[in-house]
């Protein structure tokens, strides 16, 4: 695997693989000497031109546990405020050597072009591109919901539940193809407004109420960041409504069973999709979501620079 692009990038076998070795990994992340030598001499690049607490510095520090050289790359302070391209940014980079580009970028399919219009020949990982795919992130929730909700080496029979802002979340594209991939049954809830047409057909049931989809006792319900940033001035949002009938509150809270297993990627809204409640419940694995994403990047960057893994 040279790129890492999309969830459908990865066939069933290569994605048990790659929670296989994120898994493994994940004990390296527990030594005193965490580091492996084996990314030594190769240099990656964090191509960021969005914000990101979680992906970029996990990214980072993965590389750094493999002995890769990291350079973080930050797009206010660099030359595209002065009008360079993404092109030329890139073969920027790869002039100066980078084996690797991670991007984030505000363009869906971004990482697509960079990959496959023959600019560069390093390899590229997406780290989010708009409202597209964020492949790593559904790596690192399907190791998360491996390791709670353990049916084997995929997650056949696991009932997971996606709620909110569909419309514009990559994460919520990224883990309908790759969890239904592995085989856990995937259903999706948010207000008619934020259902994008085509949801279906990526393999999630569609459900119209929070209240009713809870009422099929998932195992895991993952609650979705509200994208205020990408909502146009003429799309209809209202807080209080949203809050009423999309937020993992209180209430809801107590109809979960003892075990479900509540995941946000992060950054949460506190107060809006999820309550404090929610958020620091003893079911919620957001911060293990974080711990597995450093594991799932170690796993994905030795993969795509097929560096030698030692121990
Ligand atoms: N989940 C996620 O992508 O978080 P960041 O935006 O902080 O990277």
């Amino acid at each position: 695997m040279k790129h890492l692009i999309s969830a459908r990038d990865l066939t069933k076998d290569s994605a048990v693989a790659l929670l296989d070795s994120a898994q493994q990994l994940s004990q390296v992340n527990q030594r005193t000497v965490k580091s492996l030598p084996a990314l030594r001499g190769k240099t990656v690049v964090n191509l960021f031109y969005e914000n990101s607490t979680r992906t970029r510095i996990s990214f980072e520090i993965a590389a750094k546990r493999l002995s890769a050289d990291v350079i973080n790359f930050d797009a206010q302070a660099s030359s595209t405020s002065k009008g360079e391209s993404l092109k030329d940014t890139a073969q920027t980079l790869e002039a100066l050597g980078a084996a690797a580009i991670i991007i984030r970028h505000p363009m869906s399919g971004a990482a697509h072009a960079l990959a496959n219009r023959g600019w560069v020949s390093a390899s590229i990982i997406n780290a989010g591109d708009g409202r597209h795919e964020h492949p790593t992130q559904a790596l690192l929730d399907a190791l998360t919901i491996r390791q709670l909700k353990f049916s084997g080496s995929d997650l056949t029979g696991v009932k997971v539940l996606i709620v909110g802002d569909l419309e514009h979340s990559r994460v919520a594209r990224s883990n309908i193809l790759l969890l239904s991939l592995l085989g856990a049954a995937v259903s999706v809830a948010g207000p008619a407004e934020l259902v994008p047409e085509g949801i279906a057909a990526m393999g999630a049931t569609v459900y119209k109420s929070f209240d009713e989809a809870l009422a099929e006792q998932p195992d895991v319900v993952m609650m979705l960041r509200v994208q205020l940033e990408r909502m146009q001035e003429n799309e209809a949002f209202t807080t209080r409504d949203y809050i009423k009938n999309w937020s993992l509150d209180q209430t809801r809270l107590t109809q979960l069973g003892k075990e479900t297993v509540i995941m946000h990627p992060g950054p949460m809204n506190r107060g809006l999709e999820i309550s404090n409640q929610a958020a620091n419940d003893p079911r919620s694995a957001v911060l293990r979501q974080v711990e597995n994403g450093l594991a799932v990047r170690m796993a994905v960057l030795h993969r795509v620079l097929s560096g030698e893994l030692t121990n």
